[in-house]
């Protein structure tokens, strides 16, 4: 696409991700007069955006999805690939907070990867949950709501499992059955999210295994959903993407 000149932008959704501001100064986003045909969609609205729309923007226009739990779906997932193969068009997924995306990503692909587990602990207003986990309680100071598959957490938590989703994508050797997703209300983190990775590889000959193990605080809006570095890690997301080739597939970004 390179050669085509500016990418020009659409967005879908206007809130706290989709106001586009560079959180610093930066190099704007490429765009163009005429939004009516964009080379790239962004969606940064609900995962419902994805499921229904998604193979049908890709028809049109590469995507970078900002919602990944949406493709704890697997009908999504497959429309999604097959709509990107036969037009040709990109599925870009933004890593948001997951920290060390590709270094998971080389471990899976080298085989080395045994366990992933992805723990997201805030205080419980800033969690949107829907259907049985709206209705789960804390009972003390510290709870876990979830923990399990990150394809059973995506439909509850739609908004706090993208971390999970993103590294369910990047160890497509594990992927959302194999990814255990943890999700802890604790009261003290009144304005900060804590999203932990630990992952194991396989046990060497004298039974000692790869281990690595990082902790994210990210500072956050009391009640937000959205940390403030993940903005700027998904601005980092759209920039990049927009300088990658549009091939088809989906993309970490
Ligand atoms: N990948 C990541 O790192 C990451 C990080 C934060 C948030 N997210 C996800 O990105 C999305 C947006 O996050 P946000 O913090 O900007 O949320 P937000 O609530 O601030 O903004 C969402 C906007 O989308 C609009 N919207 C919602 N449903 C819509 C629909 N069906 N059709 C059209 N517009 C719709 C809302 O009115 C709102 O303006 C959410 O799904 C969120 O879970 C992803």
């Amino acid at each position: 696409m390179a050669d085509k000149g500016p990418w020009r932008v659409g967005v879908v959704g206007y809130g706290r991700l989709g106001e586009l501001e560079p959180p610093r100064p930066a190099n704007p986003v490429p765009s163009s007069p005429s939004p009516r045909q964009p080379d790239l969609v962004v969606e940064v609205a609900h995962p419902k955006i994805i499921h229904e729309s998604g193979a049908q923007i890709l028809r049109h226009a590469n995507l970078l999805v900002g919602s990944p739990s949406a493709l704890s779906d697997q009908t999504t997932e497959r429309q999604l690939l097959e709509a990107s193969q036969h037009w040709n068009h990109a599925v870009f997924v933004a890593r948001g907070a997951l920290w060390g995306t590709e270094d998971i990503t080389r471990l899976d692909a080298a085989g080395g990867l045994r366990s992933l587990r992805v723990t997201m602990a805030t205080h419980p207003d800033g969690f949107r949950l829907e259907g049985p986990l709206a209705a789960a309680q804390s009972t003390g100071p510290r709870t876990v709501l979830y923990e399990g598959p990150v394809r059973g957490l995506c439909p509850f938590a739609p908004r706090n499992s993208n971390t999970m989703a993103a590294a369910a994508l990047a160890a497509p050797s594990l992927g959302f059955d194999g990814v255990t997703g943890v999700l802890v209300a604790d009261l003290s983190l009144t304005d900060m999210h804590v999203v932990d990775v630990e992952l194991s590889g396989h046990p060497g000959p004298r039974g000692r295994s790869f281990a690595v193990h990082t902790h994210r605080e990210n500072p956050a809006e009391p009640g937000a959903v959205t940390g403030s570095a993940t903005v700027t890690a998904f601005w980092r997301s759209l920039l990049v993407c927009c300088q990658l080739p549009s091939r088809p597939g989906i993309h970490l970004c």
